[in-house]
């Protein structure tokens, strides 16, 4: 999902003085399937856009690339977790091309999942292999080379199994959306909120409309 924009000459960058090459800012919404990223996301965008036209720009994790397509296809077939988590690294990594040229533009970029959803979502996949902390740790570390540090990480919480409630509407859950397999999701999400500055948790459980304002809120306090 990809929403391109042009760029304004932007006040921006004035109150990131110290970021010299990086002009925009980077905000990245995370959560469990289920907790309304997608759409609050887009309800973000949108009002975003309209109060500051050509200057935002929405995009998602796995990507619509060719690359983003073998990690969707990695999902239906039978890989290693350590496989997957480097196809969701690859897509990330052509990805952040991409966003590092909008964020040299002044843009402010929306991306739905990106990097601590490998460690939460690969974490919890490869527990059983290589115990939770040795996984997290090599997750952090294959993501150094390849990311841009968000700005503001938004986090989407709320119970998960309310939040699978919400997904069982939509038919046909993928591996990705078991309850057990979830929760470890959400202990690792909920560990790195506890680790990282930048990471702010979303009551999800609320309308979406609510979950925007909150978020909305958030971004304009970095802008
Ligand atoms: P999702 O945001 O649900 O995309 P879509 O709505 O287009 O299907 O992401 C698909 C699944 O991929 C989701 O269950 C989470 C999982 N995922 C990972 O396991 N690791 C990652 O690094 C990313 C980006 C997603």
């Amino acid at each position: 999902m990809t929403v391109t924009a042009q760029v304004r000459p932007a006040t921006m960058s004035s109150s990131k003085p110290s970021d010299s090459a990086k002009k925009g800012l980077f905000v990245v919404f995370e959560g469990v399937d289920g907790t309304g990223k997608s759409t609050v996301s887009r309800m973000v965008y949108e009002q975003l856009e309209a109060e500051y036209p050509g200057r935002v720009e929405l995009t998602a994790e796995p990507t619509d690339s060719w690359l983003g397509e073998c990690v969707r296809r990695s999902s239906a077939e039978e890989v290693t977790g350590a496989a997957e988590a480097l196809l969701f690294v690859a897509d990330r990594a052509e990805h952040t091309r991409q966003i590092r040229a909008w964020l040299n533009e002044g843009k402010i970029v929306l991306c739905d999942r990106y990097y601590f959803s490998t460690i939460a979502y690969q974490g919890a996949a490869l527990k059983a292999s290589m115990g939770a902390k040795a996984a997290v740790e090599w997750l952090k570390e294959i993501n150094r080379p390849v990311i841009e540090h968000p700005d503001l990480t938004l986090l989407l919480t709320m119970r998960v199994d309310a939040a699978l409630e919400r997904l069982s509407s939509r038919g046909g859950k993928t591996k990705f959306e078991q309850l057990d397999y979830l929760r470890d999701v959400d202990v690792i999400y909920r560990a790195l909120a506890m680790e990282e500055p930048k990471l702010h948790t979303i009551d999800a459980s609320r309308t979406s409309v609510e979950v925007a304002k909150d978020a909305i809120r958030l971004i304009k306090n970095n802008i």
